[in-house]
């Protein structure tokens, strides 16, 4: 028995797994916060099984695993979940610290942080990168970390995941989930794209970053939940229509069901305004003014421009209009005119009165009919001088 402070006690949350990862474990396996190195024994004892990396934050685990197991199979290694491991695994096992952190001091073998399922989180998050295509995970967890949030992390991970376990001691359950990639994810490693991480979720799409031909990108699809149909392609072959305008991040790829983006590292237009000063700020939104006036021109309109919070990014002073969900063809688009209405937001008012950036409301809503009436150069440029 581990005597050890920092090696976890072998509980019934180890004993359930371990009877699945002595079934399940095969070829190259990795053991996330091996602890007593139980579960590494136990995959070691399968004969489908090839190796054993076992890794643990504590180095007390490590040393307490190197001292009493001698097993040519099982290799130990300190690491932060995956931070000193590489390759690719078959099987990889985790029964993750999960209960809420009491004091100041963490305690490494049970606790998973404030919420208690930051080291669930975490290992999900990543856990994609050192999975082979094929690969299995074999994780448990209990009732006492929200479920819900498991779920929604193993979701936005792009996994598939089956209960293959559960039992009821004193206050909690206790399940193992048995994951694995969607289809989804493998269609996009399959085509060269790596790294897939979950970046947001809107109506209707979902956002993921990844890499490819080693560039860092967005892969954009369809959010499950939404009903809407034809969106992506839709929105695909509009970014390709104004990519030849200079506008929007450049397209990379589009198939049927996603397509791929260059990354643009920045800040969101709220948050670049708070960073910056008055002069940068108004040149940003000169050339804001100068795409809303060509999308104007060729009659398109972006919509939601009176509230781009999340639709204009902002990066090496080069604004980057994104998300054109339901861009469409007008016969009097209003791109000009919502950005003016979004200038003159009470959400804005504070923030631009902090730069002592001061919009005339009265003078902007005048000059912004005239706009209406006659779309051209001289009355956009009437409508960037006022602001
Ligand atoms: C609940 S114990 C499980 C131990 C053993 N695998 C078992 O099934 O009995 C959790 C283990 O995860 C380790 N751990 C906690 N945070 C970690 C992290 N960020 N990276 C790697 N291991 C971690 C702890 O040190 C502890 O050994």
């Amino acid at each position: 028995m581990p005597s050890c402070k920092s090696v976890y006690e072998p509980q019934e949350d180890s004993t359930l797994l371990e009877r699945y990862v002595r079934q399940y474990s095969r070829g190259e396996v990795l053991d996330v916060g091996t602890g007593s190195g139980i579960q590494a024994i136990a995959a070691s004892q399968n004969p489908n099984v090839a190796s054993v990396l076992a890794v643990d934050v504590q180095r007390g685990a490590i040393d307490y695993c190197r001292e009493n197991i001698k097993n040519p199979k099982i290799k130990f290694l300190q690491s932060d979940l995956f931070s000193n491991v590489k390759g690719k695994f078959d099987t990889v096992i985790s029964n993750p610290p999960y209960l809420p952190q009491e004091l100041k001091l963490k305690d490494l073998t049970i606790e998973g942080g404030k919420k208690g399922y930051e080291v669930i989180e975490g290992f999900l998050n990543d856990v994609n990168s050192f999975l082979k295509p094929d690969g299995i995970i074999l994780m448990v967890f209990s009732s006492l970390t929200r479920k819900n949030k498991v779920d929604e992390f193993i979701r936005n991970n792009m996994l598939d995941f089956e209960e293959i376990g559960k039992v009821h001691i004193f206050f909690e359950d206790i399940f193992v989930y048995l994951l694995r990639k969607n289809n989804f994810l493998k269609k996009l490693e399959g085509n060269g794209i790596n790294n897939v991480k979950y970046l947001a979720r809107g109506h209707r799409g979902l956002l993921f970053t990844g890499l490819y031909k080693n560039r860092k990108i967005v892969v954009k699809t369809k959010n499950p939940q939404s009903r809407a149909i034809g969106r992506i392609e839709n929105e695909a072959k509009w970014l390709e229509k104004l990519n030849k305008r200079k506008i929007g991040p450049k397209l990379i790829k589009a198939e049927n069901d996603y397509f791929v983006y260059n990354y643009i590292d920045g800040d969101f237009i709220a948050d670049y305004i708070k960073k910056s000063n008055k002069t940068q700020i108004k040149k940003i939104f000169k050339k804001i003014f100068n795409q809303m006036f060509a999308l104007d021109k060729l009659k398109i309109d972006k919509e939601e421009m009176h509230h781009p919070l999340k639709h204009v990014i902002i990066s090496k002073q080069k604004p980057y209009l994104i998300d054109f969900e339901r861009t469409h063809y007008a016969k009097s688009p209003k791109n000009v005119t919502q950005f003016c209405q979004f200038l003159m937001s009470g959400h804005l008012a504070k923030i631009l009165k902090d730069k002592k950036i001061f919009v005339d409301k009265s003078r902007v809503i005048g000059l912004a009919k005239v706009y209406k009436n006659n779309q051209n150069i001289a009355n956009l440029n009437k409508i960037i001088n006022a602001i």
